[in-house]
């Protein structure tokens, strides 16, 4: 199977916690590989062009405070089905309700406002949103 590649970002919440380590280490014992690697301060600008979609959502405005409002460990993950792969690393958005134990969400998070990363959720958004955060 070929090759994917993926955005992983290590939000406010996982880096002000010290979960950047934890993050690498359950990408890197899945079989994944690190492409780049950055930690970056968010411009809203960026913020809001990631989340675009989510821009008639109630919550886009805490969303954005949120990821605006420390450094970020932003990042590209590559391996066979990258995308799917880290997603199941990462649990489903709601840390209690969707994500399973043994997920970093079902794991280590409470709330879905901090829910420490984010995976692009196709190839199309990965494309998208790794140009927008490596240029
Ligand atoms: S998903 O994965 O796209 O289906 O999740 P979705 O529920 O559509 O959420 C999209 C992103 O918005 C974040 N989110 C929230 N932030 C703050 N408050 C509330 N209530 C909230 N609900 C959802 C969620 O974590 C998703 O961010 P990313 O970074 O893509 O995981």
């Amino acid at each position: 199977m070929s090759d994917e590649r993926t955005l992983v970002l290590v939000k406010p919440d996982g880096v002000q916690r010290g979960l950047v380590g934890e993050v690498i280490s359950r990408i890197e014992r899945k079989g994944l590989r690190l492409a780049s690697l950055e930690l970056k301060d968010v411009e809203r600008s960026v913020a809001e062009q990631h989340y675009a979609e989510h821009s008639e959502r109630p919550f886009f405005g805490e969303l954005i405070e949120f990821i605006t409002s420390g450094k970020v460990a932003a990042m590209v993950v590559e391996g066979p089905r990258a995308i799917a792969a880290f997603r199941q690393i990462a649990g489903g958005t709601d840390p209690v309700e969707k994500a399973t134990p043994g997920s970093l969400r079902g794991d280590l998070a409470l709330e879905t406002g901090s829910n420490i990363v984010h995976g692009s959720d196709s190839p199309e958004s990965a494309e998208r949103e790794i140009k927008l955060w490596f240029g």
